[in-house]
């Protein structure tokens, strides 16, 4: 898929946001939130469902919970606009209240086709029920901080999935926002094992066309050229990986 054609699906899929209906939820929004970013990120970011702010501007992560998100992001150098920011509903709960599980399974399709279309290596999980969709059945508290393979019939072909507080958590409690901000140090760390594992799955199923043997092949999944996990070789602490 090229740029471009990518762009276009993510709108039609925010489209189709817009105008949903499958879940009580459409009832008490202003606006419907579908996500945004860059199309050809390696990274996308998950939250819960649109607060307040959200639900107001149309758009994720827009109010002190997002400050603190974009604050993260930055520790790494990254900026929003360089990942894939949404949410497990794209719809505010009303009061601010957890999404229902019936709720969540009413919105996964949109989830599942905007990872489809992204293909990211590494999504980042933030909060309980964004956790939930990736890794069902872990515990928040032990697993933050920690990647591990994607099931692929969450829509990320073949996707690492980190997993880390919700913003709004450390928002409350200084000991989450410490821990949160240790764990978003090791982000990078976690899309360069991401980016090694797609590697090797490329590897592992060549492209129709490759000749046997060819290790110089270019990847199927992803964009990254193999020349750029050099620096994963090392023990060293690596340089934050960019993305563009
Ligand atoms: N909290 C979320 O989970 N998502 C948002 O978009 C904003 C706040
Ligand atoms: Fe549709 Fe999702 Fe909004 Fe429910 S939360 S109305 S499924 S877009």
């Amino acid at each position: 898929m090229t740029s471009a054609e990518r762009q276009a699906a993510l709108e039609a899929i925010a489209a189709e946001v817009k105008s949903c209906t499958r879940c009580r939820l459409h009832a008490g929004r202003i606006k419907a939130v579908p996500g945004e970013g860059h199309p050809d990120t390696e990274v996308v970011f998950v939250g819960e469902g649109p607060g307040q702010n959200e639900d107001r501007a149309g758009r994720p992560f827009v109010g002190r919970a997002g400050d603190l998100l974009v604050r993260m992001l930055g520790t790494v150098g990254w900026k929003r606009d360089e990942v894939f920011i949404t949410n497990v509903v794209k719809c505010r709960p009303p009061d601010n209240r957890d999404p229902e599980p019936d709720e969540i399974e009413a919105c996964r399709p949109y989830l599942e086709r905007q990872l489809a279309v992204i293909d990211p290596a590494l999504i980042v999980t933030l909060g309980r029920h964004s956790m939930g969709r990736f890794i069902p059945g872990a515990k928040i508290s032990q697993i933050h901080g920690t990647t591990r393979p994607v099931d692929p019939s969450t829509g990320a072909s073949s996707a690492m999935v980190f997993a880390m507080y919700h913003p709004a958590a450390a928002l409350r409690s200084s000991d989450v926002e410490r821990q949160s901000f240790e764990d978003a140090a090791a982000i990078p760390v976690a899309l360069l094992d991401a980016r090694r594992r797609r590697a090797e799955l490329a590897r592992a199923v060549p492209a129709p066309a490759t000749p046997p043997g060819d290790t110089n092949a270019p990847l199927t999944a992803g964009s990254m050229p193999a020349a750029s996990l050099e620096s994963t070789t090392t023990n060293a602490a690596p340089e934050a990986p960019t993305l563009f």
